[in-house]
């Protein structure tokens, strides 16, 4: 059942239509500086991020693990990983945590050598719901099982309340997850629908390390639910995948809600190296991807790194173009807003992105 329903996500997420209408990246844009005074070949994009170091600002969202599609999907994105230096991360571990015969879908990214390896629980997993809650031993397990730097947590609430198998408790979540950060480096990761400022400030006082906002404006949650309920024609799930199609806080806005004195990943819709760009402009210090390295994981590891290649290079331009050697000086660099963005941003803040 989890295996089918991991080779299902991936199927849909490559083959449909599964984002929101809306991509926010598209609301900001970077102001030309004519003059500016930079070496390209020397443009400085290296990172230290949660005390690795990254030569890209930029890490591999969780996807994926389980069957052997995933496995090949994994390995070919940990070898583009290994080869640029960058951070990645797998996909939820329950798979693993439960039947030991799969670990390798996962431990497959042991074979390289990355700066970064994030293991992957869910939140809503934290407690008992009609499953029990993971053990402690258990979190170690999966922790140890690809000698990971990081735990993220995902926060994957609208997914849970769509899919026809979802967990409809999240009573306890808070609790759990301060114990779990107590014992572990852990990232908390939203998965399409971002972080409000009120969440970002309850997850620092749980004390986890970072937060991946993970925002709207690239892959739903609720899209992806939706196809699979149209699969067994559940009328019900299917209408309320499409209510909540373009459900969330948009994935800029959320890395400025995120300013809360934590590290942010800045992810949820990123294609370019100039959404990286934005996303970096906007306050976090490193972006995820997801979904737009997924068609190409599938084909081969070649096929990953020239995507990252490219990503690299238009990073790298859009710094060039802005006056920025280095990544601090892309933070804050001048932009513009445009709605419906803009208006997101002047919820906590002023239109520039300026906390009030
Ligand atoms: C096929 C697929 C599977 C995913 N599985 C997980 C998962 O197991 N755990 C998790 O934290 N996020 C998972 N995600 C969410 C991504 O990590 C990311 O937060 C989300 O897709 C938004 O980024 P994107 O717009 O770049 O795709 C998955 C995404 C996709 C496309």
């Amino acid at each position: 059942m989890i295996e089918n329903r991991k080779e299902e996500h991936i199927r849909i997420a490559e083959q449909r239509d599964v984002t929101s209408d809306h991509n926010y990246w598209d609301d900001i844009i970077l102001v030309h500086q004519a003059l500016p005074e930079t070496d390209f070949d020397r443009i400085d994009v290296r990172s230290s991020f949660l005390g690795c170091r990254l030569k890209i600002p930029m890490i591999i969202s969780s996807m994926t693990g389980g069957t052997e599609l995933a496995k090949r999907i994994n390995e070919n994105l940990a070898r583009a990983a290994e080869k640029f230096g960058i951070g990645m991360g797998v996909g939820s571990m329950r798979a693993a945590a439960e039947k030991k015969e799969l670990a390798d879908t996962f431990s497959v990214i042991n074979g390289f050598n990355l700066p970064m390896k994030i293991a992957n629980i869910g939140a809503p997993q934290l407690i008992d719901q009609e499953k029990k809650a993971y053990s402690f031993e258990q979190i170690e397990y999966i922790f140890n099982l690809i000698g990971a730097t990081h735990l993220v947590v995902h926060f994957n609430f609208l997914q849970e309340m769509i899919q026809p198998e979802g967990d409809r408790n999240s009573r306890g979540v808070i609790k759990a997850l301060e114990q779990i950060a107590g014992s572990y480096p852990v990232i908390a990761k939203e998965t399409g629908n971002g972080f409000s400022r009120e969440a970002a400030l309850e997850l620092k006082d749980c004390g986890v390390k970072a937060i991946d906002v993970g925002g709207l404006g690239g892959t739903s949650f609720a899209a992806i639910e939706y196809y699979r309920a149209e699969r067994v024609n559940d009328q019900q799930k299917m209408s309320s995948g499409k209510t909540f199609w373009n459900w969330g806080i948009p994935s800029p806005a959320s890395i400025q809600y995120c300013q809360v004195g934590l590290p942010v990943i800045g992810s949820g819709g990123l294609r370019t190296g100039l959404d990286l760009a934005k996303a970096i402009a906007m306050g976090a210090s490193v972006g995820g991807f997801a979904r737009n390295l997924l068609a190409d994981a599938d084909r081969s590891s070649e096929s990953v790194e020239a995507k990252i290649s490219q990503i690299l290079r238009d990073l790298k331009i859009a710094m060039f173009l802005t006056a920025s050697g280095k990544l601090d000086d892309l933070h804050g660099a001048r932009r513009i807003v445009y709605e419906p963005l803009k208006s997101w941003l002047q919820l906590y803040g002023d239109a520039n992105g300026q906390l009030r």
